[in-house]
């Protein structure tokens, strides 16, 4: 089969990687891809945004499936554009993409299926928004009701920092029409949790557990980034909890869809706030974490394909996943300045040294190759994502192979996986 992966992150190597395995895929197109995916898949520039120019790209080239990483194509209808012209696609349509795209449809739906999320209230102005602040106190949670590279929410500590958000999202537009409407939220604390689920729209099949991080800096502190590290199993998620989110969240928002008329097929994300043993959702992606992908699929025993296959032909009830019994940890290194203004053009040294360790694969994101060299090419540059009998061994593994790893202005947290860690009482 000739497969067609949509995007260029870490998440699309760590797709492209394992689809490479598959002995299903005889050829793979990424688009636009990045250097480490030109090593395994033929990339082509394109602009993601252009989802008829996409599909026309898939019929020229004889593309049997194509499989979609980023939110924003989804949410423009991309799968509603390829399948109007009869190609097989993964992801949700645009209808079902609306739980990612906009955060007070998913929390309107929340409420009505009895799904547990923080309270909350919608706002598309600043004065209605500031009162109901003061008379709910602080820290509150501001978010962009739409896509905003996961850099949309705001934690407001008081009524200054609140007005400063709300003036930066709906009157500054600083995340452009993703911040019409705002939805502010009670903040929950406890510890997050990332959990992906296959679903074909009637069977939910849930992929091992993981845990992102998603601030700047260590011990969470700073502002929030796209992901700067994630591992997998996460111990927050125990059997029983992993249960509660089955039962009171995953196939409750995917019944909550079909009741509304909209069958939601790809990939489920839920967001989580684990507390007092109780999960709660702070958010829902319609698609695969990045960077909880890396480290997860390093983990799946099973060939990819055939899953997706699966959901496509809503054929998901009888697949079965297993994981191994291992821990993977992923380690994203970022460009000096990362989550604002920062420098691309750097040159990477130490690839080649990790390439010759043994249980660690470096998932590329922001790169580019120029003649021999490699070079950075946007804010999160690539991960570093490393195989362990277990999670301590995985995140030394993870650590020395990034210490390999050099460019001007690199940074990365050296705290990635210390909660499971602390959890394991291997820390
Ligand atoms: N890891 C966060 C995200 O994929 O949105």
């Amino acid at each position: 089969m000739k497969i067609m992966i949509i995007g260029g992150g870490g998440r699309e190597h760590a797709l492209a990687w394992k689809l490479k395995k598959s002995p299903l895929v005889s050829h793979i197109i990424c688009v636009p891809g990045n250097a480490g995916i030109e090593e395994i898949a033929e990339c082509v520039p394109w602009d993601l945004s252009d989802c008829e120019g996409l599909s026309d790209l898939a019929k020229q080239n004889g593309v049997d499936i194509t499989i979609v990483g980023p939110e924003a194509p989804l949410s423009l209808g991309i799968v509603d554009t390829f399948n109007s012209k009869g190609l097989k696609i993964f992801g949700p349509s645009k209808d079902a993409a609306i739980l990612e795209s906009s955060k007070s449809f998913a929390k309107e739906l929340m409420k009505e299926s009895g799904i547990p999320t923080p309270d909350f209230a919608v706002f598309t102005d600043c004065g209605s928004a500031l009162e109901y602040a003061k008379n709910r106190g602080f820290p509150i949670v501001v978010k962009a009701d739409g896509i905003a590279a996961g850099k949309g929410v705001i934690i407001c500590q008081n009524l200054r920092d609140t007005q400063r958000a709300v003036q930066k999202i709906i009157i500054e537009k600083a995340f452009g029409a993703a911040g019409n409407k705002i939805i502010l939220e009670d903040l929950l604390t406890g510890e997050e949790a990332s959990f992906l689920a296959f679903t074909d729209g009637k069977t939910v099949l849930p992929m091992a557990s993981s845990q992102d991080h998603k601030s700047i800096r260590e011990q969470d502190q700073g502002p929030n980034t796209g992901g700067m590290g994630a591992y997998s199993p996460a111990p927050v998620i125990t059997p029983e909890i992993h249960k509660k989110i089955m039962d009171k969240i995953m196939l409750p928002v995917v019944r909550g869809m079909t009741k509304r008329g909209i069958t939601y097929k790809g990939v489920l994300y839920a967001g989580l706030m684990i507390k007092d043993n109780e999960p709660f959702v702070l958010e829902f992606n319609c698609r695969f974490g990045d960077p909880e992908t890396q480290p997860i699929l390093l983990r799946m025993e099973d060939d990819l394909m055939p899953v997706i296959q699966a959901v496509i032909k809503v054929k998901l009830s009888g697949v079965k996943l297993s994981w191994s019994n291992n821990a993977a940890v992923c380690v994203v290194a970022v460009s000096s300045g990362y989550p604002d203004v920062y420098e691309k053009g750097k040159e990477i040294s130490g690839l080649k040294e990790v390439s010759k360790i043994k249980g660690v694969t470096v998932f590329h994101s922001g790169t580019r190759k120029e003649g021999r060299k490699v070079l950075t090419n946007g804010g999160r540059v690539l991960g570093v994502t490393a195989l362990g009998s277990d999670l301590r061994q995985a995140v030394d593994k993870a650590y020395k192979a990034i210490d390999l790893i050099q460019f001007e202005g690199i940074y990365f947290r050296r705290d990635i996986a210390q909660k499971g860690l602390r959890r394991l009482g291997l820390f």
